[in-house]
Parts: structure tokens; C-alpha cells; sequence
């Protein structure tokens, strides 16, 4: 039988080359924090636990990592020592232990899963995952000899001939649950760092007589994130990999470079997006709906056969069902759109609730905010909500309504009914000319008075 697996996410580290007041595993990548994608790929192994290692006070880590523990590792004295702050939330556990950074997120569950997979076969104390990197430098040396990994040296330590070595430490481990106790214990800090290193588990396992193996992954898996420009870099490499995969699922893109994806994005079967649209976190997409060029859209369930942008604004806590037109310069913030409902041009649709085949007109707007409150519309199906209105919330407007074009709307409308909320026009005949040579003249008055 094969023993589950647990993992540790070691993110105690100062993370100072970010130059930031954010924890550096909070940072967004694809409008996930660093870390979610680390615990997205943990979570695929269906390990038995998964335990978070981070710094004093880190509330918002410890959140981010919810509903997994964590443990505080009071002093970031190394690696080796921050696995040792998990042990005891580790205790019992005999199978096979996974370290892997939070600052590492583009690593997939299928290299993961065949490091653990050989590992078992080979019964190996130890199993790395190794690269072979462009630029070998930042990175510790994978130490192999006649198929077995020797040790690992970390860069600063290492000499010329070790230097020259390019296959490099990716950082995740997996080790054998009834060993990493010893192991750990056997580390010792005589480096230049004065660091306590979790690579210092190879040697002691070799020395001790037991099998350790390297296994190698591909490098654009193990972009570790130190800096705000390897933070653009891997959004670069997410967001190809989102995209890769929408298109793979019958996506239309015409320009798939300029389409941002979120990691939680879900676009169905044919659906089609045009240019520049970003999505942020929290956004569905049903079959066959259209998304034209430069539309911002978060936190929305949109259902089938809708038609949205160019230039939309969909804002959180919206829901847009099936058939529904959404068009240009029209923002929409936590506001449902019933069936087949239009706002097609210039709107401001927000805290609403728009019936089923309703149409708010062009230059319509939601009045929902008086300075302190929140006020939410509601429209009834069938509405006619005429261009230019101001729907002052709270309002109702009820079912079939037709609210005539420029009305300010400050009580309810039942429905049926018909609302002006303008005044009444005055015309008056044979008036133009005699209006045009009144201007004209206080015009040339004007004129004169400056010359003087
Ligand atoms: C580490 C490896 C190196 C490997 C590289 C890959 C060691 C000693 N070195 O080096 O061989 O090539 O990653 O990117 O393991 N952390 C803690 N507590 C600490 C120190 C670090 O939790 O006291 C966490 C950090 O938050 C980070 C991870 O461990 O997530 C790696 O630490 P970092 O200092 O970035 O290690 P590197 O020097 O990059
Ligand atoms: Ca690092």
C-alpha cells in the first residue's frame, strides 16, 4: 500500500528584493497570491496534510494558507530550519514528506508527482528536482555520481569545479517521514551564511548509507520569485499557460497575447474574446457568450449567448444570465442582469436588480450612493427604462414599466405604469429670430465695451 504523502511550504523568508510592505508570497500572480498557486499544485498530489512555515506575525500568509496550518519559524536561521518548525505538526506522519517553497509557483503537479512516484520506486531517502539552467549562478549543484545524488552545494560554497556544474537545486525535496526528523537534527549551520541548509540532507542520507536520486524537471517550472521583475516574468509564463489552455477548451481568441487571464478564470466551449480584455479573479463565462475587445470584467457569472463590450465594465458580485447585451461604456458593480436583459450604450448600472428582457436606455444611471449608504435598484421583466434616466435609489420599477427618456425617478414605479420624472417642454412658435438678433446684438455690445 502505498503511505500518503504529506507537504510542507516553507515561506518564512524576509523576501527583501521585493522592496515591499506586502509579504512577498501575497503578491498577485494571474490575481492569485504567490502561494495559492503553490498550495493549487500541493492540493493535486491529494496529500494527507499540507503545513505552511512562516515568519512572526504574518497574519495574512497564515490566511492565505487557510484552511491548512501553520507553523512560525521565530528566526529565519535557513531552510533546514524552517522544515524543522513543521516537525511537530508532522509527528506520526510515515510516509513520504514534500518540501517545496511558496515563492515557487509555476511548478506543476505532474513533475511533482513523478519525483514522488520515483522516489517510491526507488525507494530513495531523498528525491530532487534538478534543471539545467541558462544562467546556472543564483542557483546550489546537484552533486551526481554513478546515478545517485551525492550532495548538493549551495553556489556561495561552492569550488571551481563545482561551479562549473549546471545542473541546479530547484528546491523541492521529498523525504522519507521516518528519516526527516534525523536528518534534520544532523544539519549543521558551517557555511558561509551561518545558515542551517535543508540541501545538507543529501550528504548526511548518502553518509548514512541511504539511496537519494535527482530527478530532472524543466527550468520554466522553477523561476523562483525574488525580485518584482521575476514577478512580471512569471505572469508572463501564467498567463501562456491560461491562455494555452482556454484555447485547448474551444476558445476563440483572435489575439491571445493581449487576453489576461485570472487562474480561477472559467470560459466555456466556444465562447469568443476579442482583443485586450482582462478578466480578474472570479469570473465564468457560458457557452457561446461573445466578449468584444477591451472590456474589464471580475467577479461575474456570465451565462450563455451574452453579448458583452467593446469596452465593458464588469465589477464584482454581478450575475449576467443567458442572452444578455451588454455594450460599450456600460459598467455594472454586484447588479443582476435577468435573461436576455440590454443595456447597450453609456450606463452606470449598479447595486440593480434588472428583470428579465428589460432595456435601460442609453446614458442611464443607478443612482445607488447618497454619500453614506448604498441604495439598490430593482426593475422588473419587461421594463423600459427610457435614455438618459436617473433611477434614484431605492427605487422600484415594476413589471413592464416604461420609464419615458430623461426622467429623474425618485419614487416607485408600479408596474404598467408610465413615469415622466422631467419637466413639461414649452415651445414656443416664431420665436427663433427674434431670439437670434437679441443674441447677436448683446454679442456686438459685448464686443464694444472690451475696444474701450
Ligand atoms: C534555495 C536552495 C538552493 C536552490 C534555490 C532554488 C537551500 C539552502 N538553497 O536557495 O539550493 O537552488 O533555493 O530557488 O535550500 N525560507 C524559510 N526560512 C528560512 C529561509 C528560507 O522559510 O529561514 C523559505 C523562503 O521563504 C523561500 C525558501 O525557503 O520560500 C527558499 O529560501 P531562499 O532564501 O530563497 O533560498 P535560496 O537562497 O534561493
Ligand atoms: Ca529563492
Amino acid at each position: 500500500m502505498k503511505s500518503p504523502i504529506a507537504v510542507v511550504v516553507l515561506a518564512a523568508g524576509a523576501g527583501t528584493r521585493m522592496k515591499s510592505a506586502l509579504p512577498k508570497v501575497l503578491h498577485p500572480l494571474a490575481g492569485w497570491p504567490l502561494v495559492r498557486h503553490v498550495l493549487q499544485t500541493a492540493t493535486r498530489l491529494k496529500p494527507v496534510k499540507i503545513v505552511g512555515v512562516i515568519a512572526p506575525g504574518a497574519k495574512a500568509v497564515a490566511q492565505a494558507f487557510a484552511p491548512h496550518p501553520t507553523v512560525v519559524q521565530k528566526q529565519p536561521l535557513g531552510t533546514a530550519h524552517a522544515a524543522r518548525a513543521a516537525l511537530a505538526a508532522l509527528k506520526g506522519h510515515r510516509g513520504p514528506v514534500l518540501v517545496v517553497f511558496g515563492d515557487c509557483p509555476l511548478i506543476t503537479t505532474a513533475t511533482v508527482q513523478r519525483l514522488v512516484d520515483a522516489c517510491r520506486q526507488q525507494a530513495a531517502a531523498i528525491g530532487v528536482l534538478g534543471f539545467y539552467a541558462r544562467d546556472p549562478s543564483p542557483y546550489g549543484r546537484l552533486i551526481v555520481r554513478r546515478g545517485m545524488l551525492e550532495r548538493i552545494v549551495e553556489s556561495r560554497d561552492a569550488d571551481e569545479s563545482e561551479k562549473a556544474v549546471d545542473f541546479c537545486n530547484s528546491g523541492v525535496m521529498c523525504i522519507d517521514g521516518t528519516l526527516l526528523p534525523h536528518l534534520l537534527a544532523a544539519i549543521k549551520n558551517d557555511n558561509v551564511k551561518r545558515e542551517f541548509y535543508l540541501t545538507e540532507a543529501v550528504a548526511i542520507a548518502r553518509a548514512k548509507g541511504h539511496g537519494v536520486i535527482a530527478l530532472e524537471g524543466p527550468e520554466s517550472e522553477f523561476l523562483g520569485i525574488n525580485s518584482r521583475a521575476e514577478l512580471a516574468a512569471a505572469e508572463k509564463v501564467v498567463q501562456q499557460r491560461l491562455r494555452a489552455a482556454a484555447l485547448e477548451a474551444g476558445v476563440s481568441m483572435v489575439d491571445p497575447d493581449t487576453v489576461w487571464l485570472a487562474a480561477d478564470t472559467k470560459l466555456a466551449a466556444d465562447v469568443s474574446i476579442g482583443p485586450n480584455v482582462r478578466f480578474g479573479t472570479g469570473v465564468s463565462v457560458g457557452a457561446g457568450s461573445e466578449i468584444k475587445a477591451f472590456c474589464d470584467i471580475e467577479g461575474v457569472r456570465i451565462g450563455r449567448g451574452a453579448q458583452i463590450g467593446p469596452f465593458a465594465r464588469i465589477r464584482p458580485g454581478s450575475d449576467v444570465a443567458d442572452g444578455v447585451h451588454i455594450g460599450n461604456f456600460v459598467e455594472l458593480k454586484a447588479t443582476r442582469m435577468g435573461r436576455g436583459a440590454k443595456a447597450n450604450h453609456l450606463a452606470y448600472v449598479g447595486d440593480s436588480d434588472i428583470g428579465e428582457a428589460s432595456n435601460i436606455g442609453a446614458g442611464t444611471i443607478a443612482v445607488n450612493y447618497d454619500g453614506y449608504g448604498k441604495w439598490r435598484t430593482v426593475v422588473g421583466p419587461q421594463a423600459f427604462i427610457g435614455s438618459n434616466s436617473s433611477l434614484i435609489a431605492p427605487v422600484r420599477i415594476g413589471r413592464g414599466a416604461n420609464v419615458t427618456a430623461g426622467s429623474v425617478i425618485t419614487e416607485d414605479v408600479p408596474a404598467g405604469a408610465v413615469a415622466f420624472g422631467r419637466a413639461r417642454q414649452v415651445t414656443k412658435k416664431r420665436r427663433a429670430d427674434p431670439l437670434r438678433a437679441k443674441l447677436k446684438a448683446r454679442a456686438a455690445t459685448a464686443k464694444r465695451e472690451r475696444r474701450k
